[in-house]
């Protein structure tokens, strides 16, 4: 758009220092959530990436990337797609483990949810190190989907995520607004 947003969407994230541990400056999303104008404009514009991309579906990174990626899909008049934290999902999923500083997590999705017919924008609010988008996208390939893109509010580009995604990626697009 004609806009920048960018500004508006700043002034709505809270920097909460020491949470969840020392040293972690957390990025809190709830005032942005709760402004109307800025949730709106927030949707919006990653609905505008979803079209861009020519995306099928959305898929969205619990918990937050369910909160923006639900309203992105009916704004692009897609479907959702969410993807869990392990023994979530009723039905027959596909899973995937990817490791922590601490240890390992592991994230599912509903295999009947993606053909190879679908390309599909992943939307999470935070790319951090990369490792939760990086088992995802792993997961929609396994799944015989293809990878539209991944969109983000924030990257936090010292930690290195973009650069850990791009073979991963392989050519589609990276979008932190
Ligand atoms: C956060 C964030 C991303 C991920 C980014 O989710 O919402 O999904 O971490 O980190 P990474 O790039 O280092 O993988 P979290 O795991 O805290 O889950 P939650 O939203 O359910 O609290």
């Amino acid at each position: 758009g004609l806009v920048d947003i960018t500004p508006l969407l700043l002034s709505r994230i809270r920097d909460v220092a020491d949470y969840p541990e020392p040293g972690v400056m957390f990025k809190d999303i709830t005032p942005l959530l709760a402004d109307p104008a800025a949730f709106t404009a927030l949707t919006d514009a990653l609905a505008t990436v979803a079209a861009n991309t020519g995306a099928t579906k959305v898929v969205g990174l619990e918990a937050r990337g369910f909160i923006l990626g639900a309203p992105v899909a009916v704004r692009a008049g897609l479907g959702f797609i969410p993807v869990r934290k392990a023994g979530k999902l009723p039905g027959a999923t596909l899973s995937q483990a990817y490791d922590l500083e601490y240890g390992s997590a592991e994230i599912e999705v509903h295999a009947e949810d993606l053909s190879a017919d679908d390309r599909i924008l992943i939307v999470d609010d935070v790319l951090a190190t990369g490792g939760t988008a990086e088992a995802s996208i792993e997961l929609i390939r396994r799944a015989g989907a293809e990878v539209a893109g991944l969109a983000v509010l924030m990257e936090l580009g010292f930690l290195g995520g973009r650069a850990r995604l791009e073979p991963a990626l392989a050519g589609a697009p990276l979008e932190a607004l």
